[in-house]
Parts: structure tokens; C-alpha cells; sequence
């Protein structure tokens, strides 16, 4: 344990401005784009290119390689994952963007070179924003989940998506595109009696305005915002489908949120089954890149294959291979652009999932043809979700006949009775070892892929979590960087191409503790989470504040820690409400 003390911070703020100043704040590049495969390692390069009998993009790009770990574990999450490459610093599990709790940190760390607990910490996202680069998030999950939250929320818990949603639409984002559409829009009992109007005006003023909009959707947010009428009120064009983002007209200013699903989008390889409406991670970054280029200052753009990690969980090889695939077709779009402009690519996992390996125990690795490699993924038609929702039953009512049916006609393998035996009692068994939560029960995919890809595919496969050995690093625009850095050390690196972070670092979230302005914090309505300083409503995770009820907007996002109970803002908003006060 290690006590975090006064001078510490002062150490901590000092070493950043120095640094700062050192690299002499020369922006490198005019846009950065930065690929996250989320949850894999080298492994999953050979199982890949045997299965595209062809060439990576990332081939061409590789050398070095990262450490990833978070503040209280060799073993890091997507959570503190994404926050060491957004912002450069090690966080605790499940934080977004804030500074590690310090009951737990690894005894190898130094209390100096942590960020105050529960702290905001600025990200790479936000230092484009402020050089006024255009800045896109991409994802293939809800858009709110761990890895891209990372860059533009700043919470301590990764399931606090509501939030997350909120602290992402009012930071200005000019293009996000993914899952998640749930989070966007007020749950149900948000709407009166006769189902057609919110009872709040929500995030704008307090509960007394009329709300009036066309849009009638619901999905899940608590606080009864309509976070598509806020993007809608700021000049976004939305979009739910491939045709309504391809017929995206596009011209200089264009911002655009686009939710392909309510939660999250579709496997790529089940994308042809179940979602036809979606596009595909590589069409989606495309149109980033098309909509984010037409500013002059260039833009930050972060890509997410999230789902490569869902297949190390659920070790399921061919989920793993054709999101990986999916993921480098991004990387190919996104070196394409940057061959013909000023553009750093960096690409990297931000942990490995399920420690795929290209061979296992259960097989001699002599006489091993790619034959072997190649055809049992080729007859793998769908992910194991897939083939665990065509049996057409729930889970629990799986049999072994029906479990062999399902595998034999969508994976093309032939499974004994004692095999899919195996899967059921595997699958039901309560595990301590396998999941974080040790009540979970391995999902029936997850049982399915494991034994099956044991016994008739050449992966092998460690276990259903996160794994500790070093990543592979993809450049393009400068050398990759040698041998074995830190995870922590790509943030530094995205953050150095923009010219540091320094002066962000001390400006966008001030302490209000540490100045003379008086304030307080009223969480008592959910619809309307605010705080009070000098008299001002600022409601939380917003970038405005109600100045006789009139919006005066901000730089950046209003953050309380509720358990610090701090309030951060920028030095910005601290000058505006001293002049008005
Ligand atoms: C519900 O909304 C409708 C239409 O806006 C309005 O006429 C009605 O008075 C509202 N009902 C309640 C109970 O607020
Ligand atoms: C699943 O099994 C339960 C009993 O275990 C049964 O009540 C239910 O009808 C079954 N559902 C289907 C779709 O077979
Ligand atoms: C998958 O299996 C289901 C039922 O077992 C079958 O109806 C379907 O045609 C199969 N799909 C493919 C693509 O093999
Ligand atoms: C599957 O294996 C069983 C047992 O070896 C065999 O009887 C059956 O014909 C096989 N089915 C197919 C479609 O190959």
C-alpha cells in the first residue's frame, strides 16, 4: 500500500509541465490514427494468415512490442487498457480516464508517477480537440465500452456507460460510430401517461422547460436525456444503417454519430446472418477518415475491433480470425490515407485474450500441413454464438443431439456424443478459475469453442481471461518503437506527436478545492445531476454551464468523483464564473 501525500502531486505536476516544455510542443503530425485489435497477441497472426492464405496489413508494419498492465494488476482490463494508451498513465481496473485508487497499486510502482486518485486525467482525444483537430471514435461495440470510453470519459467504473454516453456526446466528438444506441435515448417510464413526451427537458435547464422534439425513441437512460436531440441541437448527422452512413454527404464541419445497434453490432463473420444492415469496421473507418480529413488542422481517430477480445474469452477461433481480419482491413484503409498524407498510424492490442496459440497439446506439431490450419476454420461458417442461437433453443435446454446437429451443419465438424457430453457439463459447471465473477456460468459458446477448437483445429488456448505477455506494435509514418516499452509509453508517444499533453494536463480539470470559488453538488433528482458553483448550474458531465438560465459553453467537461467528492472543471469555466460573479 502507499499513501499519496500533497507533495507527491506538486512532483507528479511538475514532471508533467517539464517534460512538457523539454519536447518544445511541436506537433509532429497533422492527423494520428490509432488501431486497437482489443484482447490478442501474436498468435492470432498465424491462425490469420493461414485462414486468408494471403498477407496481413500489419505484416508489413511490425517490430516492437508493449507491456501491458494496469495500477493493480500485471494482468490489465480494456478500462485501464485504453486509459494507459489515451492518456499515457496506469489506472485501476474498471476506471476510465481517472487516476488509480492507491489501496491496491502493484508494489513495483512509484507513488510519484501516478495521477491523483480518482482524478480526471486529459487524453490524447481531448488534447486534439483543443489544437482544433477534428477527433473520431470507431468501435464494433456499444461505443460507451471500456476501450474507446477511455478517450473521451472520465468515470471510475466501465459499467457506468449511462454516464460514459453523456461525458462522450457533450465532449464534442465529431464522429463516433459503433454499437450502442440504448445509452443515447430515455428509458420508457421517462415518457408521460400517454407515451409521448419526456417529463423532464433534460440536460438543458432544470425539470421546468417544456421538452419538445420529433424524436420518440427509447432505450435506457435513467437521467432521461435524449443524447440525440443534444447531438442534433449541435449540427450532428445521425445514422442507424451501411446505406444511411454511405449516403452521408460530406463537406467541411460535417460531425456524425452513427448507432448500427442498440447494444452491440454483430461478429463480422455473423454479419451476413444476423445484421445486413450494419457496415463493416474497415467501411466505417473509411468514412471516418472521409468526414474527420476535411479539417485543415487534421484530426485524431481511434479504431476499435472490439470483438477479437469477445473471441479470446470465448476462445472461439474463427470469431478470432475474421475480427482480426475485419480489424486489419481497417489498418489497410487507414495506411492507404496515410500514404498519401501526414498521418502517424499506430496500431497495437492493448492486452492479449485467451493466450490463442498456433498449435496445443492435443496435437504432434511435426506433419502439421495447411491443410490442417486452413480447412476446419474454412468450414466454420459463423462465430459460436451464432451456432449456439441456431440450435434454436435457450442454452439451458441444449442437448447433446442437438448440440451436434448445430456443430455439424454450422462449424462442419463432426462431434461424438462424448464431446458434446463434455460441452454440456463443462458449460454448466460453476467456476471460480475461469471468469471474474465466480458465480458466472461458462456461457455454452464459450464451452462449445474450447472444446471443440482443442480437438479438431490447430488453436491452442490458455484460458477464458486476460493474459500478461508483451503485444506486438504496428507503425506507419515513423519507426515503431524498439524493444519492450510500457503500455503507458504508446500514450506518451501518441501524446508527443501532438506536442504533449503538458498544458492540458494543468488547464482542462482543475481541482475546485484548490481555488477560492464556493460550490456543491445536488445528485438528489436523477434526471438532473448538477453542480453549484458560485451559484452557477453546471450539470455534471456536460460542457456548459446556466448562466440565468442560458447556456455559456465551455472547453470541456464538467467531472465529479463521488467517491473523493471532487469537482473538476476547466480553468476556463473557473475564469468565466469569477468574471461573472
Ligand atoms: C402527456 O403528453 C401529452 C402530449 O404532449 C399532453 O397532452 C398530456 O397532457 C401529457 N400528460 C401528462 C400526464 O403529463
Ligand atoms: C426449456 O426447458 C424448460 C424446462 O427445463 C421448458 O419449460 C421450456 O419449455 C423449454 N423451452 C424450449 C424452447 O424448449
Ligand atoms: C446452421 O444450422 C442450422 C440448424 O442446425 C441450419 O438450419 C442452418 O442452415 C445452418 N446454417 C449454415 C450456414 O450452415
Ligand atoms: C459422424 O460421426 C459418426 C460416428 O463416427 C458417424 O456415424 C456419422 O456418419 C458421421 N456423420 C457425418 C455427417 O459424417
Amino acid at each position: 500500500m502507499m499513501i499519496w501525500n500533497c507533495a507527491g502531486f506538486l512532483s507528479a505536476v511538475l514532471a508533467l509541465s517539464v517534460t512538457g516544455a523539454a519536447s518544445a510542443q511541436q506537433k509532429k503530425f497533422k492527423n494520428i490514427i490509432m488501431l486497437i485489435p482489443d484482447g490478442c497477441d501474436n498468435g492470432v497472426l498465424g491462425l490469420a494468415r493461414w485462414y486468408k492464405n494471403a498477407p496481413l496489413q500489419v505484416d508489413e508494419m511490425s517490430s516492437g512490442r508493449h507491456q501491458p498492465y494496469m495500477a493493480n494488476s500485471i494482468m490489465t482490463d480494456s478500462a485501464p487498457g485504453g486509459t494507459a494508451l489515451s492518456t499515457g498513465q496506469l489506472t485501476t481496473d474498471k476506471f476510465i480516464a481517472v487516476g488509480p485508487r492507491r489501496e491496491d497499486v502493484l508494489t513495483n510502482l512509484n507513488e510519484r508517477d501516478l495521477w491523483p486518485a480518482y482524478a480526471p486525467i486529459p487524453t490524447i482525444l481531448e488534447a486534439a480537440k483543443k489544437l482544433g483537430m477534428s477527433t473520431g471514435l470507431v468501435s464494433t461495440s456499444r461505443v460507451t465500452h471500456a476501450t474507446p470510453a477511455g478517450f473521451a470519459a472520465h468515470v471510475d467504473s466501465r459499467s457506468k456507460e449511462q454516464e460514459i454516453a453523456r461525458h462522450m456526446v457533450f465532449n464534442g466528438i465529431d464522429v463516433v460510430m459503433g454499437g450502442g444506441r440504448n445509452n443515447m435515448l430515455p428509458k420508457p417510464e421517462c415518457y408521460n401517461t400517454t407515451g409521448t413526451t419526456p417529463f423532464v427537458e433534460v440536460g438543458r435547464q432544470t425539470d421546468e422547460g417544456e421538452y419538445s422534439s420529433s424524436n420518440r425513441q427509447t432505450g435506457a437512460r435513467d437521467d432521461c436525456l435524449n443524447l440525440e436531440d443534444e447531438l442534433v441541437s449541435r449540427g450532428y448527422d445521425l445514422c442507424y444503417t451501411r446505406q444511411e452512413m454511405m449516403a452521408m454527404d460530406v463537406k467541411p464541419g460535417t460531425k456524425a454519430w452513427c448507432s448500427f445497434a442498440s447494444s452491440h453490432m454483430a461478429p463480422d463473420i455473423d454479419r451476413q446472418f444476423i445484421a445486413q444492415t450494419e457496415p463493416s469496421l474497415a467501411e466505417m473507418t473509411d468514412k471516418a477518415i472521409e468526414i474527420l480529413s476535411q479539417n485543415p488542422a487534421g484530426f485524431f481517430l481511434m479504431v476499435e475491433g472490439s470483438q477479437v477480445d469477445w473471441a479470446g474469452h470465448a476462445n472461439d477461433p474463427i470469431w478470432m480470425v475474421t475480427d482480426f481480419i475485419a480489424w486489419d482491413d481497417a489498418v489497410k484503409v487507414s495506411v492507404d490515407f496515410a500514404k498519401e498524407t501526414d498521418t502517424l498510424v499506430m496500431a497495437q492490442p492493448d492486452h492479449n485474450t485467451g493466450g490463442l496459440k498456433v498449435g496445443s497439446y492435443k496435437f504432434e506439431y511435426v506433419d502439421r500441413t495447411v491443410e490442417f490450419a486452413r480447412e476446419p476454420l474454412l468450414g466454420m461458417r459463423m462465430t459460436s454464438e451464432a451456432v449456439v442461437e441456431k440450435m434454436g433453443v435457450p442454452e439451458e435446454n441444449a442437448t447433446v443431439a442437438l448440440l451436434k446437429a448445430s456443430i455439424l451443419e454450422n462449424w462442419s465438424i463432426n462431434i461424438t456424443d462424448n464431446e458434446a457430453q463434455q460441452i454440456l457439463e463443462y458449460s454448466d459447471r460453476y467456476s471460480d478459475k475461469f471468469l471474474s465473477n465466480p458465480s458466472d456460468k461458462i456461457p455454452l459458446n464459450y464451452a462449445m469453442s474450447r472444446i471443440v477448437s482443442h480437438s479438431y483445429t490447430i488453436a491452442g488456448w490458455s484460458s477464458h481471461g486476460h493474459n500478461a505477455e508483451d503485444v506486438p506494435l504496428w507503425f506507419y509514418g515513423m519507426d515503431v518503437p524498439k524493444g519492450a516499452i510500457l503500455n503507458t509509453d504508446l500514450g506518451k508517444i501518441a501524446a508527443d506527436a501532438l506536442g504533449g499533453l503538458s498544458k492540458l494536463n494543468r488547464d482542462l480539470f482543475v481541482d475546485l478545492d484548490t481555488t477560492s470559488l464556493t460550490w456543491s453538488v445536488d445528485l438528489s433528482k436523477e434526471t438532473n445531476p448538477h453542480a453549484l458553483v458560485e451559484g452557477f448550474v453546471f450539470p455534471l458531465g456536460t460542457d456548459y454551464f446556466l448562466n440565468n438560465g442560458v447556456r455559456v459553453n465551455l472547453p470541456g467537461i464538467t467531472v465529479y468523483a463521488p467517491t473523493t467528492e471532487k469537482l473538476y472543471i476547466s480553468m476556463e469555466a473557473i475564469q468565466i464564473v469569477q468574471s461573472l460573479a
